[in-house]
């Protein structure tokens, strides 16, 4: 075997492989549009569930966090925002059902379960959109001490339940968990 016999064989497949390799890129090139939009993206990814750090939070305080596109109060209750709530009669509730993902679906809108239980029942978390037709109602506000539509005057109690108002249902509890006693993880 001749030395040109040995290059000539090498030079075309790299020759080959060069090709391959710019028609490998060119598929990719116009494939990846289309799979990116199939796949969620790092940003997606992210907002699937975020954590908190809510230290900072002090019994009467609240923090709003942007979760999936939407407000997340997180909210500190006071001792005498928990005995508010717990005093209503659940008769007088519009809405009986507790409306939290991480119970049962039939649960009642007891304070308890409106809430992070009964270790961390000072702490709500729910997603911050009037149930009427999605305005984002204001805190500490409105004839129950609680959350205020202004769109067209929804009242929400120190629960987060549909007191008053068009708004048919208590603002919706999201997934979430406290993985330790200062941070929570939402979804
Ligand atoms: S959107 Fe809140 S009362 Fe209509």
């Amino acid at each position: 075997m001749s030395a040109t016999d040995i290059h000539d064989p090498t030079r075309r497949d790299f020759l080959y492989v060069a090709t391959g390799v710019a028609g490998a890129v060119g598929a990719a090139a116009f494939a990846w549009p289309f799979i990116d939009q199939m796949r969620p993206d790092a940003s997606t990814l992210a907002l699937a569930s975020v954590e908190v750090d809510v230290s900072q939070v002090q019994p009467g305080m609240s923090l709003t966090v942007k979760w999936r596109g939407k407000p997340v109060f997180i909210r500190n209750r006071t001792p005498e925002e928990i005995e508010a709530a717990k005093e209503v009669p659940m008769s007088e509730l519009k809405d009986p059902v507790a409306r939290n993902a991480n119970l049962p679906s039939t649960a009642a809108a007891t304070d308890v379960d409106r809430s992070a239980g009964a270790d961390r029942e000072n702490w709500l978390v729910m997603i911050g959109v009037c149930t009427h037709l999605g305005c984002v109602p204001l805190g500490q506000a409105g004839d129950f001490g609680g959350w205020f539509c202004p769109c067209h005057g929804s009242h929400y109690d120190t629960a987060g339940r549909i007191r008053k108002g068009p708004a048919p249902q208590n603002m919706a509890v999201p997934t979430f968990a406290f993985i330790s006693d200062t941070r929570v993880r939402i979804g």
